[in-house]
């Protein structure tokens, strides 16, 4: 599809002898008909022409002959505004609708470039937190997002399956393992006996030295504390799979911290050539007061152990010679913001190439606030994920019984749309905002929630079926659109556009607020034409509207990892 933006930027651009690229990044998608459909603001280019914003547009408009695609340019304020010829953008969308189908919005700019995407990376055997099912729920999102634009991606699941908790963990077990029934159920039994030995630690130091004795028999690979750990590992990641398989995702590598134990020595070694580590009551840390960082980066403590920065620092050096990334994405809770600035840096002083130090990208989100009394918390924080996403499904079922009583298949209809809400749910704002769990909000059909797309996009596909559509360019009329519809091809167009910038910003929610656009969008077109009527033409035009929304919908929401019911 003919990129307008490019096109433009390469207009401008010769004018101005400088970079496409740059230009390129500073246009902007208006969102408003009155400033044109393009903007190009000249301010940031006014210390570097020594001119006036103003005066650097009137001259560009002057300059730039209209071409076949631009209807007219405006100066308005130092903003340089581009109107793209309706027919041409109508036309432009349709013919590569027509080649793409679903395919449509993908690209291939990632060629050749390989991410990583650490993500969701729960502890085993610790009470774990619905902040890993929002890292599964964003990691995957991007996993797909940057697949769909051709990178070559990588999912790791950074396991939290090593530290001091198993020598815990072994010492609960020799204590108590006749009371608890692990085989059954594992995490939430494993939960409970360490909560209880954390407990027993505080009261009892002795206690707490056998912990600590247990974990050092682990790291010399003691044969009855490795058949535990081995076991603990495997239970829990049955348990996790049970969840992963209900939000549909899956991990390259299951890599954890456990495997990085023996290679930490090597960043000590490294880190120690270079000059980096100090000692600080017996421990041996990276002082990155210089780069700007208050807090010291341990590498090893008094006892000689790791820690988790030092499994990172070795998972960096590993991936970097494994997988020779491009970015290294860890989608972690901003709770460690700190922990990343310092792992960042100190993996500078690891002799990596700038390649891979350039390339390691932490990617924050915002804490999930329940609403209290709505989600069966048996034991303070303890939310089983498997759980939360069972009960969507079972919340989802009672609404579609009430809607629509005789529909078929409504167990599977149930599992999209209430897995669908919590995907939804978790993507729709900015990442880095702090989440609400209110199942009443995320279910709502007519919010701006998972299941209302889905509905709009039942609607697009029943009208279709009803019609036996087929997309016929041909036969499509573009002079019978009305506004609603041409603004729907505008939408249409940009979601290319869209899923770049998820990309370049690692953002889900600019695809989840774009679709929330979309469905509105169709939502009036539905309600304002009738789509069926006597004119073959206009009937034509109006299905093929119909059919490039419901796609979009579908390609759109398979991006956030979410599935499309047929019907609901
Ligand atoms: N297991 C960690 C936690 O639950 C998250 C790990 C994230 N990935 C990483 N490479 N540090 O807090």
């Amino acid at each position: 599809m003919l990129d307008f933006k490019k096109e433009i930027s390469k207009l401008i651009s010769k004018e101005l002898n400088m970079e496409d690229d740059l230009i390129y990044s500073f246009i902007q998608l208006t969102k408003d008909e009155t400033n044109g459909d393009y903007s190009f603001p000249c301010f940031s280019l006014a210390k570097t022409l020594r001119k006036s914003p103003m005066m650097i547009a009137d001259e560009l408009k002057e300059k730039i002959n209209n071409t076949d695609f631009i209807e007219k340019i405006e100066s308005v304020s130092g903003y340089l505004n581009f109107y793209i010829k309706k027919e041409v953008l109508i036309r432009e969308v349709i013919n590569s609708f027509d080649e793409e189908k679903e395919k449509f919005g993908s690209a291939n700019i990632g060629q050749d470039k390989t991410v990583l995407i650490d993500y969701s990376s729960p502890n085993i055997a610790k009470p774990f937190h619905i902040g890993h099912l929002r890292s599964t729920v964003i990691g995957q999102s991007l996993y797909r997002i940057y697949k769909e634009l051709g990178y070559n991606v990588v999912g790791i699941n950074h396991l939290g399956d090593y530290g001091t908790q198993f020598g815990k963990l072994i010492e609960a077990y020799k204590l108590w393992h006749d009371e608890y029934n692990i085989d059954e159920n594992p995490i939430d039994e494993l939960t409970k006996m360490y909560i209880r030995i954390n407990e027993l630690c505080e009261e009892n130091p002795e206690v707490l030295e056998r912990c600590r004795n247990n974990f050092k028999l682990l790291e010399e690979k003691d044969e009855y504390c490795m058949n535990l750990w081995n076991r603990f590992k495997e239970l829990s990641l049955e348990e996790f799979k049970k969840t992963y398989d209900l939000l549909g995702t899956s991990f390259d590598s299951y890599k954890g911290e456990a495997f990085y134990s023996d290679k930490t020595n090597e960043v000590l070694e490294i880190l120690e050539k270079n000059n980096k580590i100090t000692n600080s009551e017996g421990a041996k840390v990276v002082d990155l007061e210089q780069d700007g960082i208050n807090t010291p980066c341990i590498i090893q403590k008094s006892n000689g152990s790791s820690i988790y920065a030092t499994r990172d620092l070795a998972a960096i050096l590993y991936r970097a010679r494994t997988y020779d990334f491009d970015k290294c994405i860890y989608v972690v809770a901003y709770e460690q913001n700190l922990h990343f600035k310092q792992v960042f840096e100190v993996a500078k002083f690891l002799d990596l190439d700038e390649k891979y130090t350039n390339g390691l990208i932490h990617v924050p989100y915002g804490m999930v606030r329940l609403k209290t009394g709505k989600m069966s918390t048996r034991e303070g924080t303890l939310i089983k994920l498997e759980d939360i996403l069972k009960e969507a499904v079972t919340r989802a079922k009672a609404i579609i019984e009430e809607k629509n009583p005789n529909i078929e298949g409504k167990d599977d209809i149930a599992k999209k749309v209430g897995i669908g809400a919590v995907i939804f749910n978790d993507l729709s704002n900015n990442i880095i905002k702090d989440e609400v769990f209110d199942w009443d909000i995320m279910l709502n059909f007519q919010g701006e929630t998972g299941p209302y797309i889905q509905y709009m996009y039942v609607r697009t596909k029943s009208i279709l079926e009803k019609e036996n559509y087929v997309m016929n360019k041909d036969l499509v009329d573009i002079s019978e659109l009305e506004e609603h519809g041409i603004e729907l091809i505008k939408q249409i167009y940009s979601f290319n556009d869209i899923v770049k910038q998820a990309v370049d910003k690692n953002e889900p929610s600019i695809i989840s607020r774009y679709l929330i656009d979309v469905a509105k969008l169709y939502s009036s077109f539905y309600n304002d034409n009738k789509i069926i009527v006597e004119d073959e033409k206009i009937k034509n035009t109006r299905l093929c509207l119909t059919y490039m929304v419901g796609n979009v919908l579908k390609i759109g929401t398979g991006l956030l990892g979410m599935e499309m019911p047929d019907r609901m």
